[in-house]
């Protein structure tokens, strides 16, 4: 017997869970876009957001141009998502320094005229940009701002598909789990063994596909030129076979194929639909966001359409958060299952097996991207030639084999 009597709590790996600046992993995730909000979510009023443990004001002004500032005024600290959005800038609810987008104070009301000039005030901010309907910021050293890469999901050469930036309701994630550690919820996304085990053995089909179901099954790990993938490859009781990949896109992108696929209809290659981020609000919150191609019909959004994995058009019920506890114990989700693991998992006390190989590879990359930084070099998937920012390949999708085919065998 093991007594828990003054059972030892090591602290969490700080190098890979937290995201403050000047952190190591803090730094990494700043050197990438990273994406805060959907583009409809500013209108009249300004968006606070929390990200990577900072307090940043989003607002759109008069001509459509969005800014990120610093949350609190460069005056006496109020914060600016209680100011008032006008046609050139933010104005500060307190005494009225109005910012522009790009953070310069453009007026003092309470000041004498051409006091504000002489000063020369300018409230921090960050770069931004808008693309399929998400609003990304960029809260890295100013002189190594990558580009967005255009991964071939999203990629606006791709005909047939409209791109759109969703998540759930503000509360919510994609995934719906949000009160842990960023990097909890991202190796999930290489752990397929829970799919068998959480989503069917313990709680029945979560996913209404064959995915969870049967045996049989032939699970690998594999390093791809963005990141981590596994393949998971069985026979489904169709007589089709199910290969099914999902892959993690350094340092905290992921491809979560079809979850609800059918296995009825013989397809090669059915890629992911969603690019979608796991972001870090702070250390023990984060939230999901995702870019879907949604397909189109005749130049027309298909409607009734569901992406592959959860979103709003899309929620099953182990991801509602006000479930009775009682039915969370008995059918638990991945809410239950990854927010239970700490808000910071502590790695000291893991005991990774070859089952979570998954896991560790994706600590591995995050570790090189590290070391990358600390040798003054770019990390993994930085992109910065426009030439080549062109329909990156990701390597997520399911492929279901007819019975007759003699790659299925393999
Ligand atoms: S605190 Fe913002 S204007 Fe005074
Ligand atoms: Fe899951």
């Amino acid at each position: 017997m093991k007594s828990a009597y003054h059972h030892n709590i090591p602290s969490e790996d700080p190098e890979l869970t937290h995201v403050d600046k000047g952190k190591p992993m803090g730094e990494l995730l700043r050197r990438y876009w990273q994406p805060v909000a959907l583009s409809s979510e500013l209108a009249e009023l300004p968006r606070k957001v929390r990200i990577l443990c900072e307090d940043l004001v989003l607002f759109r002004d008069g001509d459509g141009k969005v800014g990120c500032l610093d949350a609190h005024c460069a005056h006496r600290g109020a914060s600016l998502e209680f100011g008032r959005v006008e046609p050139d800038g933010i104005r500060c609810c307190l005494h009225g320094w109005k910012y522009t987008t790009a953070g310069q104070c453009i007026d003092m009301p309470c000041e004498a005229e051409g006091f504000c000039a002489r000063q020369d005030v300018w409230q921090p901010s960050y770069p931004v940009q808008e693309f399929g309907g998400l609003v990304f910021i960029y809260m890295g050293p100013p002189e190594q701002m990558p580009l967005l890469p255009m991964y071939d999901i999203i990629d606006p050469s791709r005909t047939g598909v409209e791109v759109r930036g969703m998540r759930l309701w503000e509360d919510h994630s994609i995934g719906f789990v949000r009160d842990c550690n960023w990097l909890q919820h991202y190796e999930n996304v290489v752990d397929p063994w829970h799919l068998l085990i959480l989503h069917n053995m313990i709680s029945g089909d979560q996913f209404g596909s064959v995915i969870t179901e049967g045996e049989e099954i032939d699970i690998s790990f594999e390093t791809t030129d963005l990141g981590v993938r596994y393949r998971f490859v069985k026979p489904l009781p169709n007589g089709n076979t199910l290969e099914r990949y999902t892959e993690c896109i350094m340092p905290n992108i992921f491809l979560v194929s079809n979850i609800h696929e059918d296995g009825s209809v013989p397809k090669d290659k059915d890629k992911c639909t969603e690019v979608s981020w796991a972001v870090p609000v702070d250390n023990t919150h984060l939230y999901g966001i995702s870019l879907v191609a949604w397909p189109l019909e005749d130049g027309k959004p298909v409607e009734g359409w569901k992406p592959g994995t959860d979103t709003m058009t899309n929620i099953r019920p182990g991801n509602l958060r006000d479930r009775p506890y009682e039915e969370k114990q008995r059918k638990p989700d991945d809410m239950e299952a990854q927010e239970s693991q700490r808000p910071i998992v502590v790695h000291a006390l893991e005991r990774l097996t070859p089952s979570d190989k998954g896991v560790s590879m994706v600590r591995q990359q995050l570790r090189r991207g590290l070391a990358a930084i600390a040798a003054g070099e770019d990390p993994p998937n930085i992109v910065r030639d426009p030439g080549e920012n062109r329909a990156i390949p990701t390597s997520a999708w399911n492929t279901i084999y007819p019975p007759t085919s003699a790659e299925a065998a393999e």
